[in-house]
């Protein structure tokens, strides 16, 4: 069977004090050190989901759009970009774009989290100072413009989302095996598993599926039990595959995950916000390994 991976969430750590925070974790007995890289993007894509028709949206635009299949038209509006840092402006934004990909009804607003976290220059920083597998999960729109700066920085995983991978996902995996790192892809909730089995079934396949248990951008929220039948499938189509599992994982849903079938457990708060991490994280590994 699969091993057990357990990796702590370095976004619920001290940023400040990373390297430490990173030693504590590998004592305490994590096998992988799970890195959450966001960007805010300055544009934001929309695309038809029955046509090759995709549109960039720029900061500012307001306009009318027909698909070339003609199956989706419509308003459209965005505000994202800026580089604004106020946080309610920016969740308004975000409010925004899913309104527009409402007005469109069909046409996909490709990845995007309200939030902006670590990059490449965090990772060669902490690369420094562990030998530990740094687990980099790209929650970007872009996520081939950082193969490059992530394999130079030292990363070990570079898990993508399946979401606003589409057309590139065989240069993608190629790339990233080039530059020495494992190539994962993940999905958010709504998405659904079989949009993977193509990246898993390839002549140069993906490595490691990542299934989103909560909708990313932030640590702390709730786990999503409806999820794990995505888990389930995965696991029965894929006895070998290394299943991870990320946001809202703890004592008290990790049996859930683990009978479901995941092997790679990401928990943020639930270890860093622990009186005693180690013993939630040989609580996480034990449910696994059973
Ligand atoms: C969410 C991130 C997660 C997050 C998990 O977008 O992908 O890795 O840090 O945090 P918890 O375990 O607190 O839900
Ligand atoms: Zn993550």
């Amino acid at each position: 069977g699969v091993k057990a991976k357990i990796a702590p969430s370095m976004l619920s750590s001290d940023f400040a004090n990373l390297a430490s925070e990173a030693h504590r974790m590998v004592e305490f007995g994590a096998d992988w050190l799970h890195m959450d890289i966001m960007v805010r993007p300055l544009s934001s894509k929309i695309r038809c989901r029955n046509c090759s028709f995709n549109f960039t949206l720029q900061f500012g635009w307001v306009g009318f759009l027909l698909c070339s299949c003609s199956n989706f038209y419509g308003f459209a509006f965005s505000c994202v970009g800026l580089g604004n840092t106020d946080d309610s402006v920016l969740l308004a934004q975000y409010e925004l774009i899913k309104l527009s990909v409402f007005i469109f009804d069909g046409l996909l607003a490709v990845h995007f989290v309200p939030n902006l976290t670590i990059g490449a220059p965090v990772i060669e920083s902490l690369r420094k100072h562990t030998k530990a597998y740094l687990d980099c999960h790209l929650m970007v729109t872009n996520p081939l413009d950082y193969v490059e700066p992530l394999g130079k920085a030292g990363a070990s995983g570079f898990t993508f989302h399946v979401e606003v991978s589409k057309e590139n996902w065989q240069e993608l995996v190629q790339r990233i095996k080039s530059k020495g790192m494992k190539p994962g892809v993940a999905v958010k909730p709504g998405t659904p598993v079989e949009e993977v089995y193509p990246l898993i079934d390839s002549e140069n396949p993906v490595e490691m599926v990542l299934v989103m248990t909560v909708e990313p951008g932030f640590g702390g929220q709730k786990f999503m039990p409806n999820t794990m039948d995505k888990v389930r499938t995965l696991r029965k189509k894929y006895p070998e595959l290394d299943i991870e599992v990320d946001g809202g994982l703890g004592p008290s849903t990790i049996e859930m995950a683990a009978s479901a079938g995941a092997n790679c457990i990401v928990a943020g708060s639930s270890v860093f916000g622990a009186a005693e991490p180690a013993q939630v994280i040989s609580l996480l590994r034990n449910s696994v390994e059973e």
